[in-house]
């Protein structure tokens, strides 16, 4: 493992510590870091990102033992997700402490909290020593960067510093877990599936969704994480009609075997390996989001459990530009 730079350290928990915002590799994507005992702080990460002040923030920590400043009425099952999976991809939502700033929260009584996987963060949580807020660090509606460069296209100089973290090794957000009611709740899907939980728990984890009553929300916008060329998505049995219809340069994305393409339409072979896709997923987007293209075509991976959190990334950001075969 490549040695930390204890400079980098020093200077991002310093920077924290006066009140500007730090953008910080995690596993997952970049987070745009500050002081989550800080309000003004914390403002100013809503302001960076022109996010509604209503979509609360996930509070970062370094270790298991500060969940008790955070929250309350900690269930076992905290406990033994944050024993198996953290440091990892997996934020879990609690009923909060009353001393959290109800700006992290949005108002709401519960919190969300998260011990990401990356040594540099993980250091500089280490020496900062409270809760760091981090909402990815991209435009509110954009896609989350995976790199430092991504950081510096998305806010560049509204942050004071962008840690330089390399390519997240996940490459989508983490899996949000509800556990302030009995049964579990997935809000968000992430590579770390409803059925590992509940192998975990020995107990029914609920899909998202499934609890058309819940009026909690995690990236649950119409159209989130998209880029700003069209993303259509279509099946792969749908393909070839969608393809006729491209008249001008576009991009198919696909696990799949193509057909010949016509020369305006570039392939991008995506791996068959739903870890290895989700890796590349956004820096992919990103790239070809880049080469004016009059649409990014996606076709449909696999329908199972491993793929789901992939397939509602594809489908938030393809959800404004729906294909007429796919309607
Ligand atoms: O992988 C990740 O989770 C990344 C990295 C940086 O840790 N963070 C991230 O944060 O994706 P953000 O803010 O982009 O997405 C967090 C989601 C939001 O959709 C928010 O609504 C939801 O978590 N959330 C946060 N606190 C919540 C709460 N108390 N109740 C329900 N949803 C919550
Ligand atoms: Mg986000």
């Amino acid at each position: 493992m490549k040695k930390i730079n204890y400079q980098i350290i020093k200077k991002a928990a310093t920077l924290l510590h006066a009140g500007e915002l730090v953008a910080f590799p995690t596993e997952t994507v970049y987070g745009l870091g500050a002081d989550a005992s800080n309000t003004q702080a914390i403002e100013r990460v809503f302001i960076a990102k022109a996010r509604p002040f209503m979509h609360p923030l996930i509070v970062h920590l370094a270790a298991m033992e500060q969940l008790e400043l955070w929250a309350t009425d900690i269930p076992a099952a905290a406990y033994m997700l944050g024993a198996a999976f953290w440091p990892g991809p997996l934020t879990i939502i609690l009923k909060k402490h009353h001393l959290v700033d109800p700006l992290i929260t949005a108002g709401q009584d519960l919190v969300a909290l998260r011990i990401p996987d990356h040594p540099i963060t993980l250091a500089l949580l280490q020496e900062f020593g409270r809760g760091i807020v981090g909402p990815s660090a991209n435009r509110f509606c954009r896609i989350s960067p995976t790199t430092a460069a991504a950081v510096r296209e998305e806010l560049g100089s509204k942050v004071a510093y962008i840690i330089p973290g390399g390519n997240c090794a996940v490459g989508i957000e983490s899996t949000i877990v509800d556990l302030s009611d009995a049964t579990p709740v997935i809000l968000r899907p992430g590579m770390i599936t409803a059925e590992k939980l509940s192998l975990l728990l020995q107990q029914p984890v609920a899909p998202p969704h499934s609890n058309p009553s819940t009026t909690r929300s995690a990236g649950m916008h119409k159209v989130h994480y998209a880029p700003e060329t069209p993303v259509l998505l279509v099946d792969y049995s749908e393909l070839s009609q969608c393809l006729a219809q491209q008249k001008t340069a576009c991009a198919v994305l696909s696990v799949h075997q193509l057909p010949d393409l016509a020369p305006h339409i570039l392939a991008v072979p995506m791996p068959h390996n739903p870890q290895k896709f989700a890796q590349l997923l956004y820096r992919t987007l990103r790239r070809l989001d880049k080469k004016n293209f009059s649409a990014i075509i996606l076709v449909a991976p696999p329908q199972t459990q491993e793929w789901a959190a992939i397939t509602d990334r594809i489908k938030k950001a393809s959800n404004q530009f729906i294909a007429p075969e796919t309607k």
